[in-house]
C-alpha cells in the first residue's frame, strides 16, 4: 500500500527518489509524485499511472539540481487514482509538503473544520488534511516538530509521512503510526523508506520507527522524537542481511519468475541453523521457553494464510496438537476463544499486513503468547511478536508471493517437527526420513524446476481459452489447490477456485461442462484413491483435466503432469511450484503485467 522514499545528503536526489520508487513500485502504482526544493521553493511533479510515467515527466522539466526531496508511489484508497490525487500534497502557501501511506480515519470531521477556517482542498484525499494542520500550527510557531505533533495528535488511523518545508532545505521529517517507516543511514546522506528496498543501494544500516515517533533528518543526523512528549529517544541502528543483488532481477524477465526459480535457495536458507543432521534433532532455540502448547491459531492473509492451512495437517498429524486457522481479517473481528496455554502463530511475508498485524495485538491483549513466522527483518510483526522465526527468503518483490510461501511452509514444518520431538511423538525412521529428505531437498528442486517450467509452459498455451479453472486437493493438497487458484486469478485475471476434491459433488460440480478445466493434484497417498473417483466424477460431466500427480499411479486425464514422490510432505514442495509456474506461464501468455497486477499491492497495509 503505497511507498514512501525521502533522501537528504549530498548526491543529485531526482535520481535516487526515482530509483526507490521503481524499487517500491510493488506497494502501489496507480499514481506517483516526487517533491524537491530548488531555490528555496518547493517544486512538486506528479502523474497518473507507473514510475515511467512519472520519470518522463519529470524529465522533460529542467533538470532539478537538488539534494533533498520526497517521492510517493500511491494505492488508492481515498479518491480515484489520478494526478490531483497523487502525493506530495501542499498546503496553501506552497511551503510544505506532505507523503502519506495509511487511512486517516477522521479525516472528515477534520476536513469540515480546516474547510469552516477558509482552507481549499484541492485533493479528495484523507491525506491533504495533514499537511494543512501542520501548516496551520508551522504558521504560529515555525516550529516543525510542534506543528508535526500537533497535526498527528489530532488525527486517528494509520500513517507514515514524510514531510518537507521549503523554508528548512537541511531537513527532511518523517513520523508513524502502525504502517512501515524506516530510515536508512548513509555517510553524509540520510534516507527514509516504507521498505529497505528503496535506499538498499546506498546503506543496510537503518532505524526502524516506532509508532508515534517523528525523526528529523538532516544530511550528517538523525534525530528521533517521542509524538506524545517531544523528548529526545536513542535509537539503536540495524544492520540489514539483505544484499541489493537480491532485490534486483537478476537476469529474468520478471521478478515473479526469479522468485520462483530462487525456491532452492530459499529452502536452504529457511534450514540453515536449524536442524542438526547428524542427531537429526530439530534446532528452533527461539521457542525453547515457550513450552508445548495445548492448541494453536494460526492468523494470517492470502498466500500465507495458505501457508498456515498447510501448516495444520502437520501440526496435527506430526504433533497430535489441534490447530485452528483463520483468516486474519476473521479473527480479528469474531470472538476467538484463546487459552492461557494456547500458542497464536500470526504468518506474513511483510510482517506489515494490518489485519494480522490487529490480530497479533489481539491475541497480546488475550494474554496470549504469539510466535511470528516473517520475512522482513524489524517488522512490525518481527517486533511485536514473542519470538519471531524468519523465513529468511531475501526480498520479495513480485506483488504475487511465491518464495514466501516456499519458506514459510519450510519453518512450520520444522515447527511441527520441532513440538514433535518435544513430545516425543515421531517414529524415529519416519523422522529421520523427513530430515535427511528436507537436506536434499534443495538440490531435488533445483533439478526439477526447469522441467517443470516447460510443462507449465506448454499446458498454459493449451489451456488459457478458460475463462475459470478449478483446483482440486484432498489433505495437504488442498491449501495447495487453494493457493494455485490465487495465483492463476491474481496475475492471469481467470476467475479460478480451489476447493476440497471432496466437496464437489456438494454443488460446484455443477459448474462442470467442456469449457470448464479442472487443475487436480492426487499425489500418491493415502487419499490417491479418493481423489481418482473425484477426477472420475469430473470426466463424467465432459470436464477437462490437468492432474499433477507422480510417476507409477494409475488415473487419467487430459493432461498428466508429474513430478517426482518424495514420500508425503515434501512433494508439496515440487506441487507448490508447479502451481506458481503454470499461473506464470498462463499470464505471460496472455500478456498480462505478472509482476504488478492491477488493483493489487505487496504490502497490505490497511485494513
Ligand atoms: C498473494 C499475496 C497476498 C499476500 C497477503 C499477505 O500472492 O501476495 O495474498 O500473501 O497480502 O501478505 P503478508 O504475507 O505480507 O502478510
Amino acid at each position: 500500500m503505497c511507498g514512501i522514499i525521502g533522501y537528504i545528503g549530498h548526491r543529485p536526489a531526482v535520481p535516487i527518489l526515482l530509483e526507490g520508487l521503481k524499487r517500491l513500485e510493488y506497494r502501489g502504482y496507480d499514481s506517483a509524485g516526487i517533491a524537491y526544493i530548488q531555490q528555496g521553493k518547493l517544486k512538486v511533479i506528479k502523474s497518473e499511472g507507473k514510475i515511467s510515467i512519472l520519470e518522463e515527466k519529470v524529465f522533460s522539466n529542467d533538470p532539478l539540481h537538488t539534494t533533498i526531496g520526497l517521492g510517493h508511489t500511491r494505492w488508492a484508497t481515498h479518491g480515484v487514482p489520478n494526478e490531483k490525487n497523487a502525493h506530495p500534497h501542499m498546503d496553501l502557501s506552497g511551503n510544505i509538503c506532505v507523503v502519506h501511506n495509511g487511512i486517516i480515519e477522521n479525516y472528515t470531521k477534520i476536513k469540515e473544520s480546516l474547510k469552516a477556517k477558509g482552507i481549499d482542498f484541492r485533493s479528495d484525499t484523507d491525506t491533504e488534511v495533514l499537511v494543512h494542520l501542520i501548516s496551520e500550527e508551522y504558521s504560529k510557531t515555525q516550529d516543525p516538530l510542534t506543528s508535526i505533533r500537533y497535526c498527528l495528535k489530532q488525527v486517528q488511523g494509520s500513517y507514515a509521512i514524510g514531510v518537507m518545508f521549503s523554508d528548512r532545505p537541511k531537513e527532511l521529517w518523517a513520523a508513524k503510526h502502525s504502517s512501515p517507516l524506516i530510515v536508512g543511514i548513509g555517510v553524509g546522506e540520510n534516507f527514509i523508506g516504507s521498505d529497505v528496498p528503496a535506499f538498499l543501494p546506498y546503506t543496510k544500516d537503518v532505524i526502524f520507527l516506532e509508532d508515534e515517533e517523528i525523526a528529523r533528518l538532516t544530511t550528517e543526523h538523525v534525530d528521533v522524537y517521542s509524538l506524545n512528549t517531544g523528548d529526545k529517544i536513542k535509537k539503536q541502528i540495524k544492520t540489514i542481511p539483505w544484499d541489493i543483488s537480491l532485490a534486483q532481477k537478476g537476469g529474468y524477465k520478471h521478478f515473479m519468475l526469479k522468485e520462483i526459480m530462487e525456491q532452492p535457495r530459499v529452502i536452504f536458507d529457511a534450514l540453515a541453523g536449524r536442524v542438526n543432521y547428524k542427531t537429526k534433532r530439530i534446532l528452533l532455540n527461539e521457542l525453547n521457553d515457550l513450552g508445548i502448547p495445548d492448541k494453536i491459531h494460526i492468523v494470517a492473509c492470502g498466500t500465507s494464510f495458505h501457508a498456515g492451512f498447510w501448516g495444520k495437517y502437520l501440526f496435527e498429524s506430526l504433533a497430535k496438537i489441534p490447530v485452528e486457522v483463520d483468516i486474519a481479517s476473521e479473527f480479528r473481528y469474531r470472538d476467538p476463544l484463546i487459552r492461557k496455554d494456547d500458542l497464536v502463530v500470526v504468518i506474513s511475508q511483510s510482517g506489515e499486513t494490518a489485519d494480522t498485524l490487529a490480530g497479533l495485538r489481539m491475541a497480546k491483549e488475550m494474554g496470549s503468547k504469539v510466535v511470528g513466522i516473517c520475512n522482513v527483518v524489524g517488522s512490525s510483526v518481527a517486533r511485536e511478536s514473542d519470538k519471531v522465526l524468519y523465513t529468511q527468503a531475501g526480498p520479495e518483490i513480485s506483488v504475487a508471493s511465491t518464495k514466501a510461501m516456499c519458506s514459510q511452509m519450510v519453518v512450520i514444518l520444522l515447527m511441527a517437527l520441532y513440538f514433535a520431538e518435544k513430545k516425543n511423538l515421531m517414529e524415529p525412521d519416519k523422522h529421520n526420513q523427513l530430515i535427511m529428505g528436507l537436506k536434499d531437498l534443495p538440490n531435488i528442486l533445483e533439478k526439477e524446476l526447469p522441467k517443470t517450467r516447460e510443462i507449465a509452459k506448454e499446458l498454459s498455451v493449451m489451456y488459457s481459452f478458460a475463462r475459470s479453472f478449478f483446483y482440486l486437493g484432498r489433505g495437504l493438497n488442498y491449501p495447495l489447490a487453494l493457493e494455485g487458484a490465487l495465483k492463476l486469478k491474481e496475475i492471469s485475471y481467470i476467475h479460478a477456485e480451489g476447493y476440497a476434491a471432496g466437496e464437489m459433488k456438494h454443488g460446484p460440480i455443477a459448474l462442470i461442462d467442456p469449457e470448464f478445466p479442472s487443475f487436480v493434484i492426487a499425489t500418491k497417498d493415502h487419499l490417491f484413491d479418493k481423489v481418482v473417483s473425484n477426477i472420475k466424477e469430473i470426466q463424467a460431466r465432459k470436464g477437462p483435466i490437468i492432474c499433477l500427480t507422480n510417476p507409477d499411479v494409475k488415473v487419467s486425464a487430459n493432461h498428466i503432469w508429474q513430478v517426482p514422490d518424495l514420500g508425503g510432505i515434501l512433494t508439496s514442495f515440487l506441487i507448490l511450484p508447479a502451481l506458481q509456474l503454470f499461473a506464470y506461464e498462463t499470464a505471460v501468455y496472455l500478456g498480462k503485467d505478472v509482476d504488478q497486477p492491477r488493483n493489487l499491492a505487496k504490502s497490505v497495509t490497511v485494513e
